[in-house]
């Protein structure tokens, strides 16, 4: 037996929540689903008429905006109303770090969901299947029924007889792969108690997804399971990156060592690639949860455990700012240094975490002129996570003398190789592809001698960079100049 899941809500269209719906909309053209926020701005985006303006960048994503929305998938602020026509209702909000309070820095803050759970019990009618989408701490499947089940009971109204099934469902997805994760995903968990329930979201993945690769598991390792997938790959970035400035001490280089452990099937080459540090929404967030939920159960070994791959990942970022001032014979004050990427990785417009934030603040902190561009990260966005107002313009004079101190300024485009006047170094921290291609014959003539290019993310074709006359820094190579 299972449910008959005609209408579905997904409360948050976020990153999650957008990508998602449009894939299961794209694949289930029977099933109805509403897509609601509390955020008015963002869902504007999304019922956007042009397509370059959707809230979230994601290969592949537009086009099946395109071909679902006004069908089967609608996006509105209606929470109440969505909810009440619901048989399935997916819970996709964020879980951010707490800011302050018991567990603050650590725990996750779970006011939005239990809002959520709230807004459900208050309006659901009939038999409703609650998913846990977002990222939660283990157990807290116990406080969402909690609340439902409170309801279910005070209920006097006929109308809203009502009851509830919680599974556990988290996502794997990565940003800027999005789609392509939830199409051909390596496996969906699914987390629950009662087996009805559990089968009539696995018939929903079913339609494209293999049988094999749809696991059942009981609520609380699903709940888990999620948070240590984050940690466990968090770990392989800290664990590369900490060996990357063993390279430089060495003489050794971390490409190498990557491909030499990574060609081992037991440790495996994915997850490999040392870089400016892991940024992204979740991995901080979800290992400091875990390393709280190890500290609440007297695990204080397994805590600090985890807790040093976060640590890792802050005194990578200032090793990598201090390598910059270092080998710009220590100071960077008043020098124009050209920052491409800010994104926390390629193919998003996602800024959260990035490596490329901690960098900027702390060369901005020595004093350097910065002028950043990432193809797809707005000035605004910029400005927000900096903190700071960007100028007009640094000019493309020689500022070494005239210019203030810690300045930045947004370049839209370096196609036409302005950006690099008078700079004196180049920094890369995202790994996007227009950066592959540089000319850096034409771009050393426009900057100043000696002048460096740092790779943080080994995309540049050492030799040209090198035969054009410029000093290259990557990461982990223990023979650079
Ligand atoms: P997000 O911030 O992009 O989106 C969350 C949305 O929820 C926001 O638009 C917010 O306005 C909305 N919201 C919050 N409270 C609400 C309420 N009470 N009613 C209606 N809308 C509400 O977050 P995200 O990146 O989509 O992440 C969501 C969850 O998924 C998190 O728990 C995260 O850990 C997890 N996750 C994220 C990713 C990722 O790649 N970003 C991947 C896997 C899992
Ligand atoms: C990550 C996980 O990969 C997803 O499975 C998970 O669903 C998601 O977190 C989540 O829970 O939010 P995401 O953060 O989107 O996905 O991106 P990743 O590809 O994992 O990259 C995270 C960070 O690690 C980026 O800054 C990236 O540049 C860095 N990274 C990744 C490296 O430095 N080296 C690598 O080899 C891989």
């Amino acid at each position: 037996m299972k449910y008959k899941i005609n209408n579905i809500c997904c409360i948050g269209a976020g990153y999650v929540g957008g990508p998602t719906m449009a894939v299961i909309a794209d694949k289930c053209p029977n099933i109805q689903i509403e897509v609601v926020d509390i955020n008015k701005i963002r869902i504007r985006q999304w019922n956007e008429d042009n397509f370059e303006k959707l809230p979230i960048f994601e290969p592949g994503l537009a086009e099946i905006i395109k071909r679902c929305r006004g069908k089967n998938l609608h996006f509105s602020n209606f929470v109440e109303e969505k909810i009440k026509k619901a048989d399935m209702i997916f819970i996709s909000v964020n879980t951010p770090t707490k800011k302050k309070g018991i567990g603050a820095g650590k725990a996750s803050d779970l006011k939005w969901v239990e809002a959520c759970a709230r807004e459900v019990a208050r309006n659901a009618i009939g038999h409703t299947i609650v998913v846990e989408k977002s990222t939660l701490p283990v157990r807290t499947a116990e406080v969402i029924k909690e609340i439902l089940n409170a309801s279910q009971n005070s209920s006097s109204n006929e109308s809203h007889l009502c009851s509830f099934d919680v599974l556990s469902n988290p996502e794997f997805l990565s940003e800027g792969t999005a789609i392509n994760d939830l199409m051909y995903p390596d496996r969906v968990l699914i987390g629950g108690e009662n087996q009805e329930a559990i089968d009539s979201l696995s018939e929903i993945y079913s339609r494209w997804v293999p049988r094999n690769k749809i696991l059942e598991t009981n609520i609380w390792s699903s709940e888990l399971a999620k948070l240590t997938a984050n940690a466990f790959l968090a770990q392989r970035i800290s664990s590369i990156n900490s060996i990357s400035a063993l390279c430089e001490a060495t003489g050794a280089d971390v490409r190498e060592v990557a491909r030499a452990i990574g060609s081992d099937n037991r440790i495996g080459s994915k997850f490999l690639d040392s870089g400016p540090g892991f940024g992204g929404s979740c991995f901080k967030k979800d290992i400091l949860n875990l390393v709280y939920l190890a500290e609440y159960f007297g695990l204080n070994e397994v805590a600090n455990f985890w807790e040093s791959v976060v640590k890792i990942n802050s005194w990578h970022q200032k090793r990598i700012s201090e390598i910059i001032v270092k080998k710009l014979f220590g100071t960077v004050a008043n020098k124009k240094l050209v920052i491409l990427g800010f994104a926390f990785k390629a193919n998003t417009n996602d800024t959260r975490e990035s490596a490329a934030i901690t960098i900027c603040k702390n060369l901005l902190n020595e004093g350097a002129n910065l002028v950043i561009h990432d193809p797809k990260v707005t000035a605004t966005q910029i400005e927000n996570d900096l903190n700071i107002n960007p100028v007009n313009s640094l000019g493309n004079e020689n500022s070494f003398f005239n210019a203030k101190a810690g300045n930045w300024e947004h370049s839209k485009c370096i196609n036409n190789l302005e950006i690099f006047n008078n700079a004196y170094a180049i920094v890369i921290l995202t790994e996007w592809d227009e950066f592959r291609a540089l000319k850096w014959t034409e771009i050393v003539e426009k900057m100043v001698p000696p002048a460096w290019v740092f790779d943080s993310r080994s995309i540049v074709n050492t030799k040209e960079v090198r035969d054009a006359g410029l000093s290259l820094w990557r990461l982990g190579d223990g023979l650079g100049d």
